[in-house]
């Protein structure tokens, strides 16, 4: 029941984003300059959370939008209605839905929804990870000058050493593509699908990472914060990697030089 509730969930809140995506929608701004929250992210959340109340009315939540729903229960659901809300606001189709399901601080089940491409990731703790039903791996990369990477950039810049600029600019000198899709949901799951060998980013909130973080675990992939410790979808900093260039990576992003 559960999986059946998370997959209709996420595609109630994919039929927002198409019903608005490309139309009339009112913009908002929230903190920082291009922090962006539409009328569509609303109404995504709204039909996810319709959706997960009338199955399980005494779940927890944690919602992007409406914040903590915080009752009595084991469970909690982890909703970003549209991560890539800038991209979907320029109607560029790199959006999703992304829901995550924690039960007692662990995250046991994750989809992401991205209705543009038609692709819906899954996973569920020890039983491995899907996209449209097909089983997905990372990759097999194991040298991180040969790899292609993703990462995003936070709304409000963040000035520090081993800052988002310092680290892209260690790996592009190099000539290492990094690309930038706009949408962590997203780069987590094309980690995940072996698409990229790597992603990083510095600002993260638990709904940009709850869902993809499970994915790409279940996918053969390896997920943990700046140090190398277990990532909790708690604190900010991620890395997600096939595994074989984590170390490498690691290296890099605390200020070694990529050889
Ligand atoms: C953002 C996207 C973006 C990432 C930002 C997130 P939103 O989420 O995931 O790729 O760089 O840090 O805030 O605002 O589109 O839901
Ligand atoms: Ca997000
Ligand atoms: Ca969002």
């Amino acid at each position: 029941m559960l999986k059946e509730t998370l997959a209709e969930a996420a595609k109630a809140g994919a039929a927002e984003i198409l019903r608005f995506f490309n139309n009339d929608f009112k913009v908002s701004n929230k903190e920082g300059v291009n922090n962006l929250v539409t009328e569509a992210d609303h109404a995504s959340e709204k039909a996810i959370l319709d959706v997960i109340k009338k199955q399980f009315p005494d779940h927890q939540v944690l919602a992007e939008e409406t914040g903590e729903i915080i009752q009595d229960s084991t469970y909690k659901w982890i909703i970003d209605p549209i991560d890539g809300t800038v991209n979907f606001a320029h109607g560029i189709p790199l959006n999703c839905v992304s829901i995550g399901i924690e039960k007692d601080n662990e995250i046991i089940m994750a989809a992401v929804y991205n209705p543009h491409l038609n692709e819906f990731y899954f996973a569920e703790k020890g039983k491995g990870a899907t996209l449209n039903d097909k089983a997905i791996h990372v990759s097999q990369q194991t040298e991180t000058l040969k790899a292609c990477l993703v990462t995003g950039f936070p709304y409000t810049y963040i000035n520090m050493p081993n800052g988002p600029l310092e680290i892209f600019d260690r790996f592009i000198r190099k000539g290492v593509p990094v690309r930038r899709l706009g949408s962590a949901a997203i780069d987590l799951c094309w980690v995940a699908a072996g698409r990229f060998d790597g992603f990083y980013e510095h600002k993260l909130e638990p709904w940009d990472s709850a869902a993809g973080f499970l994915i790409v675990e279940e996918a053969g992939g390896k997920v943990t914060d700046f140090d190398g410790n277990k990532f909790s979808v708690y604190q900010h900093r991620l890395l997600a990697t096939n595994g074989k260039i984590h170390e490498e990576m690691l290296r890099v992003i605390n200020g070694g030089a990529l050889e």
